[in-house]
């Protein structure tokens, strides 16, 4: 199958180019590969949460690896992005204590109210909504990750008020 080719604009900002520098310099020499996950965070959280070819190529010259050791890496987690998403993705755990508590019916709800399949992105590029396994906070199911923070206990009420929220740009995304 083939895959559709997403063009980014890429901005490593001097602010950037600083930061991952700083991360490298939190290994050894000759080591920077082990900085890898950290500057795919930053990468992405600076180019609107999701990570092109290209860029994965130019993380791949800054830390002097093969493109494939970054390719393996963003296409095995799921927080990377590997296409563009919207500015709101509600990342719903889908695994087992979450789905006992009602995630899949909660999941159809969000569907039908911003009217997009699981994987899709609204038209207006505000939301996405995908699926995750277990986010590790199976006590306060069901939830979802929504940029850094996660959203828990949740019901149909709780989801009208953070799409209601997100369009009144009162959600915080990231905790920095
Ligand atoms: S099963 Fe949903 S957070 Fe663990």
């Amino acid at each position: 199958m083939e895959r559709k080719h997403y063009k980014q604009e890429i901005n490593m900002t001097e602010a950037l180019i600083a930061r991952i520098n700083e991360l490298i310099s939190h290994y050894p020499e000759g080591k920077q590969k082990s900085a890898l996950l950290p500057v795919l965070h930053e990468v992405q959280d600076a180019h609107n949460n999701w990570l092109s070819i290209e860029l994965q190529d130019k993380v791949a010259e800054i830390l002097q690896i093969k493109p494939i050791e970054v390719y393996e890496v963003v296409t095995f987690y799921t927080m990377f992005n590997q296409k563009p998403i919207g500015k709101y993705m509600f990342e719903f755990c889908q695994t087992s204590c979450c789905c006992l508590r009602g995630a899949e019916d909660l999941m159809d709800y969000t569907s039908e109210k911003l009217g997009i399949k699981m994987g899709e992105t609204t038209p207006d590029g505000m939301f996405t909504i995908a699926g995750v396994e277990c986010l590790g906070a199976c006590g306060y199911a069901p939830m979802m990750q929504l940029g850094d923070f996660y959203k828990e206990k949740l019901t149909e009420e709780k989801i009208d008020q953070i799409i209601a929220d997100c369009r009144d740009d009162k959600i915080i995304l990231h905790d920095k």
